[in-house]
């Protein structure tokens, strides 16, 4: 099966800040991919760049219409109907002075599909659980509960008809009590119209409720991809490691505090760019071969098209996961 996105070898610099330095990945259709990893590692600008507001310094992404249409390539700028982006804070996303029809029919006017407007408005809310959608045409986001205003902007996107879906954070701005309701209503969208959503978050537990594969980011570079209940359940790069091991359900695990903050992406550091706050290096306990390694050789990119893959020295040395791929 073909993916609806195909990123390879994506760089996103900015001066001499590398935002995302070398990103191969793919999302299929239908799949749920949660792409996770501390603050500063090029989550967001990662996804802008799928999304076509942020110029790729390098490399290609390719998004293949579910529908079969001619696949686009290189040429985002004007954006494309066939992935939509929601965003974090849902208040922020919506103009108080719009009518929620109005909202829902912006991207439609944009691109001059009057054609079965209001029809397509009342579907897209439909969809989004916002029932009878015809109650919320004249309503304002101020009228609407915050959960209700998510709901209101991921209609906004699937009135579109979007075959994937890129969410940045989608619920750390709402209640605890209406996350979940958020997520299943993302979960049923995937079942119902066959759509991808890849899905940034610093929420493990999260992507381990909804996705289907996770993405782990450090530093500009996906350095372990693979089916959720793996990584999450027996990770292999020591920085999936250390994420885990502080997550309160998981703590089966020995606790692995990171010493120090992440590098600034303008001085990622050579070798493995993960080796400076690695507790598997630090911990002097490496064969000399390997450790040196880590201080010399950028552990390769991972094979986007294996089912898990690492990019790791000491993972490498150690063995290859059944079935995986070690980027090395
Ligand atoms: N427009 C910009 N100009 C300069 N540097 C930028 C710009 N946007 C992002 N960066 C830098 O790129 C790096 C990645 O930022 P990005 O916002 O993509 O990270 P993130 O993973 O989304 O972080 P968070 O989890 O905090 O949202 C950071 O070092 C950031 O400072
Ligand atoms: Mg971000």
């Amino acid at each position: 099966m073909s993916a609806i996105v195909s990123l390879t070898d994506v760089s996103v610099r900015f001066g001499p800040s590398r935002a995302v330095d070398g990103v191969s990945v793919d999302v299929k259709p239908g799949e749920v991919l949660a792409l996770v990893g501390e603050s500063g590692s090029g989550k967001t600008t990662l996804i802008r760049a799928i999304q076509g507001l942020q110029s790729v310094t390098s490399g290609q992404i390719t998004h293949t219409p579910a529908s079969g249409d001619r696949p686009t390539g290189s040429d985002r700028s004007r954006g494309n109907r066939g992935v939509q982006m929601i965003f974090q804070d849902p208040t922020g996303a919506l103009n108080p002075r719009q009518t929620i029809y109005e909202i829902v029919a912006e991207g439609l006017r944009i691109r001059k599909e009057s054609k079965d407007e209001a029809a397509r408005v009342a579907r897209a809310l439909s969809r989004a659980g916002l029932r009878p959608p015809e109650r919320f045409f004249p309503m304002y986001p101020h009228q609407i509960s915050g959960g209700q205003r998510q709901r209101v902007v991921i209609a906004g996107a699937m009135v579109m008809e979007p075959d994937l879906l890129l969410a940045d954070e989608p619920v750390a701005s709402l209640d605890a009590s209406i996350r979940g309701e958020i997520l299943a209503l993302m979960l049923d969208l995937v079942g119902e119209t066959g759509l991808s959503i890849l899905v940034v978050t610093h929420d493990l537990g999260l992507a381990w409720n909804i996705a289907d594969r996770v993405a782990v980011m450090y530093l500009g570079r996906i350095v372990e991809l693979g089916p959720t209940e793996r990584i999450l359940g027996s990770p292999k790069h020591p920085y999936t490691r250390a994420l885990l091991s502080v997550v309160p359900e998981t703590t089966r695990m020995e606790q692995q505090i990171l010493t120090g903050e992440i590098p600034d992406s303008r001085r990622i550091p050579v070798g493995c760019r993960f080796h400076p706050r690695c507790p598997l290096f630090q911990s002097g306990t490496l064969p000399d071969e390997v450790a040196s390694r880590c201080i010399t050789e950028d552990p390769d990119q991972l094979d986007s098209s294996a089912t898990w893959s690492v990019a790791c020295w000491a993972v490498a040395a150690d063995g290859e996961p059944e079935d995986g791929s070690v980027g090395a």
